[in-house]
């Protein structure tokens, strides 16, 4: 069992759980230069990641964070004229920009667009060129990468970075760390992309249950109590700890129904779709999702056109050759729409409550 209460999480309780995926990192990192980390949103991608550098920090090891999440929000505010300060941005930004001049410096060929992952200031930099080769561990990680802009130019980078991390043993000592979301993984092309430079991808998906209960007991003591049993966040979201706080803020502002209704609606107007782009009416490709999801069919019997839509409308992700759903719920009302012939546009329009979601 791992409780690690030595780190704080976003949710202000104890790192929970993870032993073998935090296994996966320590193994890979022996000889993987580039490590993507992928799953369903609020899976823990980001907190891994934190948790996993942050142990291993030391005199010699340093770590930057490049957030394009915190990059994008930032633009925002600053688009309405709220001016945003980060302590860290500008020397995480820096060193990466360091890093990567240290990769243009070997005159790898890069098609960089130094843009897309860097901006700023150049003081910094012959610093940490003489740092970094110094140091016995620099790991650079870049979280949310499916939020940067330009997708296409930041595979480009990301292939010729970690192709250049694999070959150069100059580099050897430094670590690329990759969060992304699983749509962005599997509707880019960006696995084939890094194949065979040093790369390894890791899932990162629900907590198991028993980690997930003692996560959302610590989550409720230390805020006096949930209105939300735990039974009700598993049925909407599985046992992904971002949705603790997200369920239960629902539930207090008596928004719960209609979160769950606006799921629904969103459920029902991917299917549409999907069920336009494949070809295939509703009914049917409810039915062989189910099947996807029970692992009695394989992911691309759906229909990859289907998928391709539920992807990008995070609905379902890939997970191998199976197919998942990202919110329990989505499952919950397939197989009621499925067993019990009730249709997805009567889900939508009236929602259930939340005894209801605990009968399907
Ligand atoms: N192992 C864990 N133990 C305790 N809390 C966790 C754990 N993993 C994640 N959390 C908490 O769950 C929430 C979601 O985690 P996180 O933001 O890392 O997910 P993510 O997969 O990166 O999400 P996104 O898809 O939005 O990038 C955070 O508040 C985080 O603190
Ligand atoms: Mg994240």
């Amino acid at each position: 069992m791992l409780r690690d209460c030595s780190y704080v999480t976003g949710l202000s309780t104890c790192f929970y759980d993870r032993a073998g995926e935090l296994g996966e990192l320590e193994r890979g990192l022996r000889w993987a230069h580039t490590i993507v980390l992928y799953g369903p949103r609020s899976s823990g991608k980001s907190e891994l990641v934190r948790y996993y550098v942050s142990r291993r920090l030391g005199s010699d090891v340093i770590a930057v964070v490049f957030d394009a999440r915190r990059k994008r929000g930032t633009k925002f505010f600053e688009s309405l004229g709220v001016e945003v300060v980060h302590l860290d941005e500008s020397v995480a930004l820096r060193a990466l920009d360091a890093i990567l001049k240290i990769l243009e410096g070997l005159r790898v060929h890069m098609p960089l667009d130094l843009r897309t992952l860097t901006h700023g200031a150049r003081e910094l930099y012959k610093v940490l060129l003489s740092v970094v080769s110094s140091l016995s561990e620099v790991y650079v990680v870049v979280d949310e990468a499916h939020l940067l802009e330009e997708r296409g130019a930041f595979i480009r980078d990301l292939e010729a970075v970690a192709g250049a991390l694999a070959k150069y043993r100059e580099l050897s000592n430094i670590r690329l760390l990759v969060t992304s979301s699983e749509g962005f993984i599997s509707t880019t092309d960006i696995y084939s992309r890094l194949r065979g430079y040093s790369e390894k991808f890791i899932a990162v998906e629900e907590l198991d249950e028993e980690h997930f209960k003692m996560l959302y007991e610590e989550y409720c003591l230390k805020r006096g109590g949930c209105i939300t049993p735990l039974n009700i966040i598993e049925a909407i979201a599985g046992r992904l700890p971002g949705y603790i706080a997200e369920v239960e803020w629902r539930a207090r502002s008596g928004e719960l129904e209609s979160f769950i209704k606006v799921e629904l609606e969103k459920l029902l107007g991917a299917m549409v779709e999907a069920s336009l782009a494949e070809g295939v009416g509703l009914e049917q490709l409810a039915r062989k999702l189910v099947m996807a999801f029970e692992g009695s069919i394989r992911y691309y019997e759906v229909g990859l056109r289907a998928l391709e839509v539920l992807i990008e409308r995070n609905i379902v992700y890939e997970r191998g050759l199976t197919v998942k759903p990202q919110l329990a719920l989505y499952a919950r009302a397939l197989k009621l729409a499925v067993e019990k012939g009730v249709t997805l546009y009567s889900l939508a329009e009236r929602g259930f409550d939340v005894g209801e979601l605990l009968e399907l």
